[in-house]
Order: C-alpha cells, then sequence, then structure tokens
C-alpha cells in the first residue's frame, strides 16, 4: 500500500481535547519502558526535547520517572499543547517542563533550551531527544532526524516511536477496531489516516542511512517501530 500524506499539524481545537482524553498509556508506557531498557544508565539529568510533543503525556511521565531532569516540549498546534499547558499545570511541574509552539523545521531550538539549569552549567545541546508519532505527519521525514542531528548534545540518547504502515487499508481497519473501537470518530479517523501516512521499516532504514544516522530500527509492537541510539550512532560522512 503507497503511503498516504496527513496534514502535518493538528491544528482543530476538538483533535486536541479528544487526543488529550484518549487512553495512549499502553503506547505511553511501552515509550517508557524502551527508554529505560536501552538507557539504563541514564543519569537521569539534563535537558530534555519532545519533537511534536502534542498534549505532553510522554514528557509528564517522563518528568515524573526522572525527577532530576528540566524538559522542553515543542509542537506546531496551539490546539494540542492547550490541553498539554493544563496537565503541566495540573501536576506542578511547569518548573521543570515547558511547552512551546514551534513547527519543524525549526532554526530557534537551542534558544528554547537557553532557559534550561543545565544551558547555565555551559552544556551545549539536549541530553535526550524523543519524539512520538511525529514522524508520520512530517512531509519531508528528513527534517526529523536533521533536527536531531543539529540539537543532541555529545553524549545525548536519542529514542523515536512511531507507527508502521500496514499493508492494506482493511489492516488499518481492524488495527483502529482492535484498539480505538471505544475511542470517539474524530480519533478513530485520525488514527486510520496515520495508519496510512505511515512508514514502513524499511522506509525508515533508508531514511536513517540517508541522514548518516547509524541508529537501531526495530519493530516494537504490532503496530510500532522504534528508532533508538546514543550520539555516538551518529556518523558523518
Ligand atoms: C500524533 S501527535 C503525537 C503527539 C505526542 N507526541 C504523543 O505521543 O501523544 C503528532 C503531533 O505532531 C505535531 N506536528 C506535526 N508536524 C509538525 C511539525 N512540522 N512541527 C511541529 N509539530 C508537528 C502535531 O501537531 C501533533 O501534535
Amino acid at each position: 500500500m503507497k503511503r498516504m500524506l496527513e496534514p502535518e499539524l493538528m491544528e482543530e481545537e476538538e483533535q486536541g481535547l479528544v487526543y488529550a482524553q484518549a487512553d495512549f498509556s499502553g503506547p505511553n508506557t511501552l515509550f517508557l519502558d524502551l527508554f529505560a531498557e536501552n538507557f539504563p544508565h541514564f543519569s537521569g539529568k539534563g535537558t530534555v526535547l519532545d519533537l511534536g510533543c502534542g498534549p505532553a503525556d510522554i514528557l509528564i511521565r517522563f518528568a515524573r520517572k526522572y525527577p532530576g531532569c528540566t524538559c522542553v516540549g515543542i509542537d506546531g498546534a496551539e490546539a494540542m499543547l492547550a490541553p498539554g499547558h493544563l496537565a503541566v499545570e495540573q501536576e506542578q511541574l511547569g518548573h521543570r517542563i515547558t511547552l512551546h509552539c514551534q513547527c519543524l523545521p525549526c532554526a530557534a531550538l537551542s534558544s528554547v533550551q537557553k532557559n534550561q539549569e543545565n544551558q547555565k552549567a555551559g552544556q551545549e545541546g539536549f541530553q535526550v531527544i524523543l519524539s512520538n508519532s511525529l514522524l508520520h505527519h512530517l512531509h519531508t521525514p528528513a527534517i526529523l532526524w536533521q533536527t536531531i542531528q543539529e540539537n543532541i548534545a555529545p553524549e545525548g540518547l536519542i529514542l523515536v516511536m512511531d507507527l508502521f504502515r500496514p499493508t492494506s487499508p482493511e489492516e488499518a481497519r481492524h488495527i483502529v477496531k482492535t484498539y480505538a473501537a471505544d475511542e470517539p470518530a474524530i480519533l478513530q479517523k485520525d488514527f486510520y489516516n496515520s495508519l496510512l501516512a505511515a512508514f514502513d521499516l524499511d522506509e525508515v532504514r533508508t531514511q536513517l542511512t540517508q541522514a548518516g544516522l547509524a541508529l537501531h530500527c526495530e519493530k516494537v509492537s504490532d503496530r510500532h517501530f522504534a528508532v533508538w541510539g546514543g550520539n555516538q550512532c551518529l556518523t558523518i560522512y
């Protein structure tokens, strides 16, 4: 099945509200577990960047699990960030998590980080870069890998997770029915469109090769893949 693009940004207010209320505890727990499994020696300190953070559920979970870090989320859609701002406030994590409306590609990420504690300590780049379910939105996927290369610290850690594209529309419908049958129609439609817009693993591996990134890329569930590694996996050709 050929990839079918969907709009990059999720700009409708209802989209943001419905997405924030949906139950993503399964994939978001998987994301945190993958980080812990693959980076058991993470110091728990430094500044963490989440690209396409949406309502910030992953950043909130990350900040709770690693109380020594400071987190920055960026997303191009105010509609998705609005519930994130509320959740950060409710969790009383406003001193550790900041969310910014910025669209990739963007040149100003380092200025986002300037306010953070570790920047005061003279460290360059983000110690951790995370991204979940952004890649399939991007019409030019190389932008994600380039943004990571430009903003990761010398010893930084990278974890990207996303859906992979099913082999047919029927399979996509089956996945939506299996995992989102009880969710509102707008979420089911977005989920279906996301599956059709997603990449398959070969395409992701080609993107990594073209970007000069020697990161691991594997299936991690029946509908997700993950890409991970340390900055030492960033090879320059
Ligand atoms: C499916 S949501 C994932 C949100 C969050 N990462 C999560 O796991 O719940 C994808 C997010 O990427 C954002 N996005 C898409 N293209 C973007 C771009 N070019 N720059 C910044 N954000 C973008 C959308 O607005 C949306 O909030």
